[in-house]
């Protein structure tokens, strides 16, 4: 026993010597194990809790039970690494994008958005939604069966966020002042919250964030867009089962896969994203040598494939829709033979859109539509458009520069509600 625990500990220190990340992507070529720009970073192998505390920060985790018995997990950092005396912090609520955890708010070391928060002294909440890997548990469903996967954004907006929002409520003993921050498909399951909880939502919520939001896809630059016929000929060639479920599962094996694929030298990891930069945009310069070895790994959860397909049926029907069953379906669902809009004139929180040059997923064209169509009401915090020519969809959560091009910015804005 004790020489296993030996030769673990040995195997571990092995391990841990492996430099696996480097300041510049130059370095990564030149003798990685004994240049002083590379050392070891083991965040790619972390869960969220682990991150957090690594980094110095207090951590806890809550659960949240949907309506139709989904588990969510939600993180809390609730304060900074100093703790503030005298006064209550705002909660804000991270909501990440699809095929994405709240990792993807804490594994870029200390320049991660949630971290510059909690230091700005806000009290940080961090979402998982349904079917990813934190929140996995269903209290009578199989995550193996279609039941389990029958969901797309919608259910998101009208099961999970209220879950996480009456949880928020409850643990902080505050109400009403939430701030909610949504990263992409984040923002479309928040905007089907706030379209068809309005009141709820006002109540709540004092401001919605969007951060990338996906909502109209008329003008999607993405390549994706011209290969979804690609997706109705999978289906009908296939049984169609595996188009009723998870598209991509996360687990140690594809872990592994993808380690072996997409790192350790540039090259690959340019490589990896190379086919990602064709559905969200291209900007090479932002790319960051110093934290994609480890957001390459960690950006990766499950995809539900009725979600894709609420996407696509946008793309088709040039609006935002509820989800389209076929005529015999929706007449018994909606009472109508195509599905209703969400409406988005009902929206009572007021927004703040924050949106990418060069984002081939939300388009200039496509939010400055969203904004047209939202109430005066929901629009006294204007629009902003990232002082940067290139900011793609992912440089929100990737780009080197993302602390100075975006998150001060963010911060300095949230700082006008946090009540110091
Ligand atoms: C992050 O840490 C690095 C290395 O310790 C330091 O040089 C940098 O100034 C830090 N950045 C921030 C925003 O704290
Ligand atoms: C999926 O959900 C829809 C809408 O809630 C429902 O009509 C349908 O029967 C469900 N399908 C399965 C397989 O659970
Ligand atoms: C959308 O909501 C607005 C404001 O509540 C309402 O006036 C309008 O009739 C609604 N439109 C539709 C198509 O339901
Ligand atoms: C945008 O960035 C450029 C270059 O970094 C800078 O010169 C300019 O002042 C910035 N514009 C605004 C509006 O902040």
């Amino acid at each position: 026993m004790k020489g296993l625990i030996v030769l673990f500990s040995f195997c571990g220190f092995i391990f841990a010597t492996e430099n696996n990340v480097c300041i510049s992507f130059g370095d990564y070529y030149n003798d990685m194990e004994n240049n002083p720009n590379c050392y070891f970073n083991p965040e790619a192998d972390l869960d969220v809790t682990r991150i957090i505390s690594r980094n110095g920060y207090p951590v806890e985790a809550h659960s949240a039970l949907t309506v139709d018995d989904f588990m969510l997990t939600l993180f809390r950092i609730p304060h900074g690494k100093v703790p503030r005396q005298g006064y209550t912090p705002t909660p804000v609520l991270l909501q990440p994008g699809m095929g994405l955890n709240s990792v993807s708010y804490v594994d870029r070391g200390n320049t991660s958005l949630a971290f510059l928060l909690a230091d700005a002294g806000f009290d940080v909440w961090l979402g998982n939604f349904r079917g990813s890997q934190y929140s996995q548990v269903h209290l009578f469903l199989k995550s193996d069966s279609i039941a389990y996967w029958n969901f797309s954004f919608h259910e998101l907006g009208i099961y999970d966020i209220p879950a996480q929002i009456s949880l928020i409520n409850e643990v902080t003993g505050q109400e009403g002042n939430i701030l909610y921050l949504g990263y992409s498909m984040g923002n479309t399951a928040g905007y089907v919250y706030n379209t068809i909880f309005p009141e709820q939502a006002s109540k709540y919520i004092k401001v919605f964030i969007n951060l990338a939001p996906v909502i109209y896809t008329d003008n999607i630059k993405s390549v994706f867009k011209y290969f979804t016929f690609l997706w109705e000929w999978a289906q009908f060639l296939t049984d169609g089962n595996a188009f009723h479920k998870d598209l991509l599962k996360r687990d140690r094996v594809s872990t592994e896969i993808m380690k072996r694929i997409c790192l350790p030298y540039p090259i690959q990891m340019k490589l990896c994203w190379l086919g990602i930069m064709l559905l969200t945009g291209f900007d090479v310069d932002q790319m960051d040598p110093e934290t994609l070895p480890v957001t390459t790994i960690q950006h990766t959860d499950s995809i539900p494939a009725k979600m894709v397909t609420h996407f696509i049926q946008g793309i088709s029907s040039h609006g935002f829709y509820h989800f389209n069953y076929g005529v015999e379906e929706n007449i018994k669902l909606y009472g109508s033979e195509t599905p209703p809009p969400y409406n988005l004139s009902t929206v009572k929180v007021p927004v703040y859109i924050i949106y990418g040059n060069n984002d081939w997923l939300s388009t200039e064209q496509d939010v400055l539509r969203l904004y047209a169509d939202l109430p005066e009401a929901a629009k006294q915090h204007g629009i902003y458009k990232v002082n940067w020519t290139h900011f793609t969809h992912t440089d929100f959560l990737l780009a080197k520069d993302a602390k100075t091009l975006i998150y001060d910015h963010l911060i300095k804005f949230l700082e006008n509600f946090n009540s110091l």
